[in-house]
């Protein structure tokens, strides 16, 4: 029989302390809701009553149920309110000392069954519980931000702790309606070892001027459709809090420099800007605790059409044959451009023919076509055998196939063939644009343009700059990508460009987790759906992608960056020499009904 949790303690009523409160309170749990001082104490309500009052307001809780809830709820200064708990869920900042302080007072205050837990997001749980005199009743009980809608809580046992008390506490996380994933101490536990390298690695891309916040945040919430960029992210978590986690994660998780906080981050912090806390931190916001982004100097202005340099494009030749070449050429002849396709036959092409008719039947089915703007579409297609058709189109989009050295002759031959001013684009990423820049006499104008496969479902295109690009030529890209409905994200010119440099490297991580042990692939998944809102973990999308195709991205960002914590996980390669490469194969991680 578990035990029955009539009354907790909750002391921190910051980001996360006013969220558990409320979590506590809405499943029927009376709370004593603890703070520093009074103006603290009044922050803390006023957090909970307006997030209860949201909730109201979205019909997601009655009038009387909130009142309810908040009845449930005493609000106190000092730890003495808490004699009488059976629980405390202890959130006050991430520093070692100060929770070891609290445990201790904790344990001189609460009755000796109390069992004690802490919200940590980083620090070590078992250097927690030895500071009091009941070590075996202390466990790490980690909600997710915002509390009450993330579903998971990572459940930290230690070495020391009871096996009955976690029984207790994962019994209490489901009548929380809750998914409690139990794990050992090990620092940032499952879901913050994986979230905070690539929210550190995204930081440092923001600080080098490689990509702007906006560009940034649109690229991981379009590409990889997580439910906010890496920067907005980061303001709702606080940067104070993401600090101390980073550099916890260094010193505990064997020194790795992706977790050496990136210098920016400490003098934002240094100045107080911690995030939507205090109304601004990456973003503006319209007042302390608001999620409402106001404009401020960094954000882009609108540009009055033309006034960018930006050039007229009406034709574009579409070089290639496989499934992005198809997609590209039903996405150009949908929005309007008269497409040249170049696929090596003079008639209409089978195989491709029929991809990009199906793709636009598809849509029709959909209803974002009608049948008569799906004959308009493909009438606007010309099909070629030869490059010379393309003297005299606006824009090329090269997506070929194939070997080294491919990719530069073929953009030598564009030089010679296209008129000048055209815009020139690489759709490949096996090879820095600029390569391919450089086998033509006229770098200015060629960029890369990287669509997410499929082309037509993704709406993000990666707009990548070299150091010889023009800025006429950036904004020409820019200027195609919304004709063709998608958002433009400008970066320069290096490996994984900002959607993979900043996921495979996650996923490569959740690989390492998974052969140390520390948790299992389902574990990990659900840390990462339930915890942090993604819509597949990990493992789940390394099945889909295809374990080869994760290896040889991972493998380029390795062999540019040199850095240690890059290197392929092992286990991974061994995968990929058995052959078990994902869904395509019928087994990767996991096994899968052969299609
Ligand atoms: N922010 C997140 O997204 C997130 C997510 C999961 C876990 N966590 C963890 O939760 C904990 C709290 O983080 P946060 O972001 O809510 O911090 P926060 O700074 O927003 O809130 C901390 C609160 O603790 C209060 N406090 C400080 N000393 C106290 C004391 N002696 N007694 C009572 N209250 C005291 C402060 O007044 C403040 O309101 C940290 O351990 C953090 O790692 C944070």
């Amino acid at each position: 029989m578990a035990r029955e949790f009539t009354r907790v303690g909750v002391v921190g009523l910051g980001t996360m302390g006013a969220g558990i409160v409320e979590v506590f309170a809405r499943n029927g749990v009376d709370v004593v809701a603890v703070e520093i001082s009074e103006a603290a104490l009044a922050r803390g309500r006023a957090t909970l009553a307006r997030s209860t009052d949201r909730a109201v307001a979205k019909a997601k809780l009655a009038e009387a149920e909130r009142d309810a809830l908040h009845s449930r709820v005493d609000f106190q200064v000092g730890l003495d309110a808490l004699h009488a708990v059976d629980l405390v869920v202890e959130a006050v900042p991430e520093q070692l000392d100060l929770k070891r302080r609290i445990f201790a007072e904790l344990d001189r205050v609460c009755r000796p069954d109390t069992i004690l837990a802490t919200n940590t997001s980083s620090l070590s749980v078992t250097d927690v519980a030895v500071a009091t005199d009941r070590p075996r009743q202390v466990v790490g009980m980690h909600f997710f931000n915002p509390a009450p809608v993330m579903k998971l809580v990572e459940v930290v046992r230690t070495v020391i702790t009871a096996a009955e008390v976690v029984d207790d506490v994962e019994a209490l996380c489901a009548r929380l309606g809750k998914v409690a994933v139990t794990i050992g101490d090990r620092a940032g536990f499952i879901a913050n070892a994986l979230l905070f390298g690539y929210l550190n690695q995204a930081v440092s891309l923001f600080e080098a001027r490689y990509v702007t916040r906006e560009d940034l945040d649109a690229a991981m919430r379009l590409g990889c459709r997580l439910p906010m960029g890496p920067l907005a992210l980061l303001d709702l978590i606080g940067l104070d809090t993401a600090y101390e986690i980073l550099n916890t994660m260094y010193r505990r998780g064997g020194r790795d420099r992706r977790h050496a906080p990136a210098p920016l981050l400490r003098q934002m912090v240094t100045a107080g800007l911690l995030g939507r806390k205090s109304g601004r931190g990456f973003y503006t916001y319209d007042r302390p605790g608001s999620s409402t982004v106001v404009p401020d100097e960094w954000t882009p202005a609108a540009t009055p059409a033309g006034a960018d340099g930006a050039r007229e494009v009406t034709r574009v030749g579409i070089v290639g044959s496989g499934t992005l070449a198809a997609g590209l050429v039903g996405l150009f002849g949908r929005a309007g451009y008269q497409v040249v396709s170049v696929t090596g036959e003079a008639q209409e092409p089978t195989g491709l023919g029929q991809a990009v008719r199906d793709s636009l039947d598809e849509e029709v089915r959909r209803g974002g076509l009608d049948g008569v703007d799906r004959d308009a579409a493909l009438a606007r297609i010309t099909w070629s055998a030869t490059l010379d058709q393309l003297a005299d189109v606006d824009l090329v989009v090269e997506a070929v196939t194939g070997g080294p050295g491919v990719e530069q002759t073929l953009f030598a031959s564009l030089d010679e063939i296209c008129k000048p001013g055209v815009l020139l684009a690489t759709t490949g990423s096996s090879l820095p644009v600029i390569e391919v820049a450089m086998a033509t006499g006229r770098p200015a104008d060629v960029l890369g343009l990287h669509f997410v496969d499929p082309a037509a479902a993704v709406p993000l295109v990666e707009v990548v700059r070299t150091v010889r690009t023009s800025a006429e030529a950036t904004a020409t890209a820019r200027a195609v990508c919304a004709a063709l409905g998608r958002t433009a994200v400008v970066c320069g010119d290096r490996a994984g460009r900002v959607v993979d440099a900043l996921l495979f490297p996650y996923l490569n991580d959740a690989v390492r987790m998974l052969e140390a042990g520390y948790a299992t692939a389902d574990g990990i998944d659900h840390a990462m759906t339930l915890g942090c809102g993604y819509p597949a973990g990990p493992f789940a999308l390394l099945d889909t992608i295809g374990l080869d195709v994760a290896l040889a991205a991972q493998r380029a960002l390795y062999r540019e960056s040199r850095e240690p914590g890059l290197a392929p996980a092992p286990l991974l390669e061994h995968l990929v020499t058995a052959g078990y490469l994902g869904r395509g194969t019928g087994r990767g991680f996991r096994d899968h009904t052969p299609r």
